[in-house]
């Protein structure tokens, strides 16, 4: 019988910049009790000048690899969910390609903002369990500081910087049991950065504007979160065949704590299945689940046979779930 398609290593790594939300009360009008009450947030990592995604995405990378056993000449596909590219072309992953050395990979982005690195799961799932593949390696991985506008209250207080990798193949590890993913391209301006596309290149007029950093509606971007975080995560239980009560650990999109709160009591789960970083890291975009998941498995809070679900959602607007068994 062939195995199933799972995860054969995971790894992670963030700067080692910290900046608390004492540091923000000196850029903006805010506080740290603010930013505590109505995010969870307490400090996020800042990628050092000259660090960009590609360099996050090679670290966290090479210790998935490590934990698979595996060397880079033994991908496939290299898929770099991201919303902050090096550059807007070639890809991230392509660069990537070229630090790691693997040229015999193929290499693409997935542009999903914060659901990226789901929607790349199921990618990878459907070319291992295909057999066009054999070894497909996620990764999310954002540099968000540098699309922060840190003179905007409303928004440069919530993200981070961070990266997370996975190697997807046939192992009964973290074994894909369900998967679901939608998106609303009619929602596309609450979270956008309007800038340095076709729509807005790059100009003096852009800039004076600051259209290349990101804008959000944050009490809209709320209300459909909870809702589509809460409606994919009963989806993917009810496809995986199991009851919500046998879920052992929830690893959702850390945006915010609330956030997170609203969607396992619809999804009739208690909080402490949940697995958290938001507070250390803020909301990393595509980065943020696999970094969490990474923890959560080597922190030993995820065991052999466990229900994991994995439940996103982003700009797009995009979500998703997944039931994975540890
Ligand atoms: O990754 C997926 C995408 N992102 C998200 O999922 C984020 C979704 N949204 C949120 O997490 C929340 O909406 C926020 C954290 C962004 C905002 O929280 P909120 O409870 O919805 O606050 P609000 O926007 O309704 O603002 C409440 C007040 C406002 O003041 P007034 O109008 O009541 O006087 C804001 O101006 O809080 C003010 N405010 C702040 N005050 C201190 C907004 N940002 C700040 C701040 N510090 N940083």
């Amino acid at each position: 019988m062939t195995q199933p398609v799972g995860f054969l290593g995971l790894g992670f790594y963030v700067p080692q910049r910290v900046m608390t939300n004492a540091e923000l009360e000196k850029l903006v009008e805010t506080s740290d009790e603010w930013i505590r009450t109505r995010t969870g947030i307490s400090e996020r990592r800042i990628a050092a000048e000259g660090e960009n995604t590609s360099d996050l995405a090679l670290k966290a990378t090479q210790a998935a690899l490590q934990d698979a056993k595996l060397k880079p000449t033994d991908l496939d596909l290299l898929l770099v969910a991201t919303m902050t590219p090096d550059m807007p072309c070639p890809s991230t992953a392509c660069i990537l390609q070229a630090k790691l050395g693997a040229p015999q990979a193929a290499a693409m982005d997935v542009a999903a903002a914060c659901s990226g690195f789901l929607f790349g799961l199921v990618m990878a799932q459907q070319f291992v369990a295909s057999g066009t593949y054999k070894h497909v390696l996620v990764v999310g991985a954002e540099v968000l500081s540098r699309v922060v506008d840190w003179t905007d209250r409303g928004t440069c207080v919530l993200f981070g910087d961070g990266a997370g990798a996975a190697v997807i193949g046939r192992t009964a590890q973290g074994k894909i049991l369900s998967t679901i993913l939608g998106s609303d391209g009619t929602k596309v301006d609450l979270l956008k950065v309007p800038g340095g596309g076709t729509a807005q290149p790059a100009s003096i007029q852009s800039v004076e504007a600051r259209a290349h950093f990101l804008k959000m509606n944050g009490t809209e971007v709320f209300k459909h979160a909870v809702r589509g975080m809460a409606d994919a995560a009963h989806e993917a239980i009810r496809r995986a065949g199991i009851q919500p009560e046998q879920v052992t650990c929830v690893v959702p999109h850390q945006a915010n704590v609330r956030i997170i709160e609203a969607v396992v009591k619809k999804a009739g789960i208690p909080m402490e299945k949940v697995f958290l970083n938001v507070d250390r890291y803020g909301n990393m975009s595509a980065a943020s689940t696999i970094v969490a998941l990474c923890e959560a498995v080597q922190s030993g809070r995820i065991k052999k046979g466990d229900y994991v679900l994995l439940v996103v959602f982003g700009a797009g607007l995009t979500w998703g779930a997944a039931v994975l068994q540890w």
